[in-house]
């Protein structure tokens, strides 16, 4: 399909592709390219933010599988260091091997079925707080207590079953299907869209999570478009082209990118770059704009400009390679189905899941992946925020914390909205939010619905 398809209108006024010609330093390839594609244009329908039924069809053809984020390799760096992943009721144990490779158990003991792990840790062994039956770290069964009552036991079959395990710019996936596609099948053309973003060598800088009380598709849907900023963040308004953002769409991933630095098309009055300067720095209005606009720049120049003098401390000289593109416009990737690693310096990754067997509370994570200088820090440890505790008290996350706030205020809402509503579907907009529509063809299919 492409941008003339009969479906696809874009917001009148300047195009990303048009803002990317003025940039003051060459504009990567990645950013260049446009997949616009055409979905159709019928209602999704509501059940599948409501029933317990859609829940459990979730939960067995799509998280059952489907290739899903389990952490970063830098959670788990020495052999023997481990995670456990959950996901709705399954639980899986991801472990470094003294070979350096990974490998991922299905958390469950062969004897009577107890957990294996419960927390993160580092362990010679795995052993069972039951009954001690226990594996090595390869999954090779090692002993069972009092082993003469288990003569029925054949040691060599009696391996922890393990499930698939995929690595990419530092991020571990696994996939709990035997018969699942190869994770470099599924990634596609992902890893060449982020080579000059070199996520791999970067590390979390802050990781803090929320739950949410809504299902996990509600409050990932409020992160997949931008057309909810002229409502839900008006005050952003001023600096960001919202129903400027270009949407592109391929097979497992997508993108939505929203340049910084310049209006919302959507504002009826004017804004001068000093007005685009004091929103995107935060600035109240009391108080003086920290920084001049020389005359003959914008703020999208200017704002640029200074990004890439804070970065060049911890990248070096490389930031001038950069365009102003990648300093200030949002670059919100999607790798199908609930994983959103940003492109360029943005930092931002998110991810959404089910609380637990909950379908009507979710859990949502940002991790911040920053470049450093040396040896790689510590990963940042998990801040957890609970229903009642708001983004904004999670002061890691500096100013993003107000703006999400705004968006989990509409959460709850959302959810009693479609409890409420006599409308069987949701309406979605044709280009605007095609990546909204994209995730519903995709988990359609998933589920064979
Ligand atoms: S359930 Fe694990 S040793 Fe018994
Ligand atoms: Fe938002």
């Amino acid at each position: 399909m492409t941008a003339t398809d009969p479906g696809i209108r874009k917001s009148p006024g300047i195009t990303y592709q048009e803002l990317l010609d003025t940039d003051t330093h060459p504009v990567p390839d990645v950013l260049r390219l446009e997949s616009p594609r055409y979905l159709g244009s019928a209602d999704v329908s509501i059940n599948r933010f409501l029933t317990r039924e859609w829940h459990e069809l979730e939960k067995e053809r799509l998280w059952g599988k489907v290739w899903q984020f389990a952490c970063r390799e830098e959670n788990i760096p020495e052999p023997g260091d481990y995670i456990v992943y959950e996901i709705c009721n399954k639980s899986y144990i991801v472990m470094r091997q003294s070979d350096g490779t990974i490998k991922s158990y299905v958390n469950a003991c062969l004897h009577r079925g107890r957990l294996l792990k419960q927390y993160d840790g580092k362990c010679s062994e795995i052993r069972c707080a039951f009954h001690g039956f226990a594996w090595t770290n390869e999954g090779n069964l090692k002993d069972i207590p009092a082993g003469w009552d288990f003569e029925h036991v054949t040691p060599s079959e009696f391996g922890l079953p393990d499930v698939k395990v995929g690595t990419w710019a530092g991020f571990v996936f696994i996939n709990p299907d035997a018969r699942a596609q190869s994770f470099e099948s599924f990634l596609g053309e992902l890893p060449q869209h982020f080579e000059r973003w070199d996520l791999e060598n970067r590390y979390v800088q802050a990781h803090v999570a929320k739950k949410l009380n809504c299902n996990w598709k509600i409050a990932q849907e409020a992160f997949s478009e931008a057309y909810h900023v002229n409502a839900t963040h008006p005050q952003i308004m001023n600096y960001l082209g919202d129903t400027n953002s270009q949407v592109d769409i391929w097979d497992t991933f997508s993108r939505v990118i929203t340049p910084g630095g310049t209006p919302s098309p959507l504002l009826k009055h004017m804004v001068n770059e000093a007005d685009i300067m004091r929103a995107m720095m935060d600035v109240r209005v009391d108080e003086e704009l920290p920084v001049e606009i020389p005359d003959g720049k914008t703020a999208r120049e200017v704002g640029a400009s200074s990004a890439r003098d804070r970065w060049r401390t911890i990248v070096g000289d490389k930031v001038d390679d950069w365009s102003d593109a990648e300093y200030l416009d949002a670059i919100d990737y999607t790798l199908f189905p609930n994983f959103h690693p940003w492109g360029a310096y943005n930092r931002i990754v998110y991810r959404f899941r089910p609380l637990g067997d909950n379908h009507r509370q979710s859990v949502m994570e940002c991790f911040f992946l920053s470049p450093f200088v040396g040896e790689r820090p510590a990963p940042a440890e998990l801040h957890m925020l609970d229903f009642d505790e708001p983004w904004s008290s999670a002061v890691e996350l500096s100013t993003l914390g107000k703006v999400f706030d705004q968006d989990v205020f509409n959460m709850e809402r959302v959810q009693m909205g479609l409890d409420t509503t006599v409308k069987p579907g949701v309406t979605l907009a044709n280009y605007q939010e095609s990546k909204v529509r994209w995730f519903h063809v995709m988990l359609d299919e998933y589920l064979g619905v």
